[in-house]
């Protein structure tokens, strides 16, 4: 007797009236109109049963802080940096462990069940850490969360720096993190990167670095982020996030960089609603988007994946854990508005981001977690387009989440047929 039975759903790939059926919290069959005696059977009615969204980047340790002490009047990273210094002196390990565990409840309703979060480290205190590691622990029953140690002041530029980041390490942060453009040179840049490449590689670490967050075309830490992963033998295990700066870059100098990080094996993470916020800020008209180049990363066969990067923090006043709406924001930016190109979008903040992870056991395969989220939609364009209601919400086998089908009922002058619902 299985213990659940999901009968007549429709998969991203497209599959249709297809039946998963979960045994002890993993997946024991994915198959075409298979039927089987089951504690619990659920109709899927025709609907879009898709692994979880995955957010391959994000600030944990901000979220939720919006308007503390104040908000940020002219919405550029600067100021949100400024206050990020501001508000740090009055952090709270508690409070830090309780607005992340109330934006992992939002995560979760969302469907959204892995979170690789930035840490920041620049404060001898490690106070950011010790409350990371403690949300990781409490959310651990239903949510995975990676934690990146990210020298926010600089790993070179900051004093410390360096060591805060070792000790980050040591108290069990899983990935090392890197800012080279907002070290004091191009030439120190590129040291951080050397430097933070080969720790990863003598503690068996991935590396997750922002990496040129700018407008400045001539910022190029992404060249040796490549060259340092191919050096280091680190293939796999390396992701630049953001890269904007490639927004800005010369095309012909493009033409050279994106094979040598194909041929590197790095993995790229665009933050659509952020980049379009925060880039572009010098720019009279016309002004940048300052998003990386997506289709162009993808067609040579980079793996890139969508973040969402903040919600409700000092750099980002909106946002609510929806990767549905990342993915629509980054469609609309890259122009990717093909049928495949927002196929890809959906794969951003899916399996491509579990792949950022490194997570195992991904997907709606036989063998795999028994994790998946049914969305109120028919396929990937439809879940983008009305960022669809997850209906429900499973991680290795356990139901955590149920939301109500949307539906508005009308009343209509001289429409009596208009009573239905609509989307
Ligand atoms: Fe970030």
């Amino acid at each position: 007797m299985l213990d659940l039975l999901i009968t007549h759903a429709i998969l991203p790939d497209g599959r249709t009236d297809m039946s998963v059926a979960v045994q002890a919290g993993r997946i024991v069959g994915v198959e075409a109109g298979l039927e089987a005696p089951a504690h619990e059977k659920l109709d899927a009615e025709g609907q879009l049963l898709s692994p979880p969204f995955c957010d391959p980047h994000f600030h944990m340790d901000a979220t939720l802080s919006y308007g503390l002490p104040r908000v940020n009047q002219s919405g550029t990273l600067l100021e949100g940096i400024a206050l990020w210094g501001e508000l740090k002196p009055q952090l709270t390990e508690e409070a830090l462990v309780q607005r992340a565990l109330a934006y992992g409840d939002w995560a979760v309703a969302k469907g959204l069940l892995a979170i690789r979060s930035h840490v920041d480290t620049s404060d001898p205190s490690l106070l950011p850490v010790r409350a990371m590691l403690e949300a990781k622990k409490r959310m651990a029953p239903y949510l995975d969360l990676q934690l990146v140690a990210f020298p926010q002041d600089g790993v070179l530029r900051s004093p410390g720096g360096l060591a805060n980041l070792q000790r980050a390490l040591d108290m069990g942060v899983d990935v090392v993190g890197g800012i080279p453009h907002f070290e004091r040179t191009m030439s120190e840049g590129a040291a951080s990167v050397k430097l933070l490449c080969e720790l990863a590689a003598e503690r068996g670490l991935p590396v997750d670095m922002h990496c040129d967050e700018s407008d400045d075309p001539l910022s190029r830490h992404i060249e040796t982020l490549a060259y340092e992963t191919q050096r280091l033998g680190l293939q796999g295990r390396v992701n630049g996030s953001h890269l904007t700066s490639m927004h800005s870059m010369d095309n012909y100098y493009v033409s050279k960089l994106i094979p040598l990080i194909a041929d590197a094996g790095v993995s790229a993470v665009a933050n659509p609603l952020i980049n379009i916020t925060l880039q572009g800020r010098h720019d009279t008209y016309p002004r940048r988007r300052g998003m990386t180049r997506v289709p162009e990363l993808m067609a040579a066969g980079v793996t890139v994946a969508f973040g969402h990067d903040c919600v409700m923090d000092p750099w980002y006043a909106l946002g609510s854990g929806d990767m549905l709406e990342v993915a629509h924001m980054g469609l609309h930016v890259a122009q990717m508005t093909g049928q495949a190109g927002m196929r890809q979008c959906f794969e951003a903040v899916t399996t491509n981001a579990a792949r950022v992870m490194g997570l195992s056991g991904y997907g709606i395969e036989e063998g795999f977690d028994a994790s998946f989220v049914l969305l109120q939609a028919s396929d990937p364009v439809e879940a983008i387009r009305l960022r669809a209601t997850r209906l429900k919400v499973w991680r290795r086998g356990q139901l955590l989440s149920e939301t109500a089908p949307a539906m508005a009922r009308l009343t209509l002058p001289g429409r009596p047929g208009a009573t239905g619902f609509t989307r």
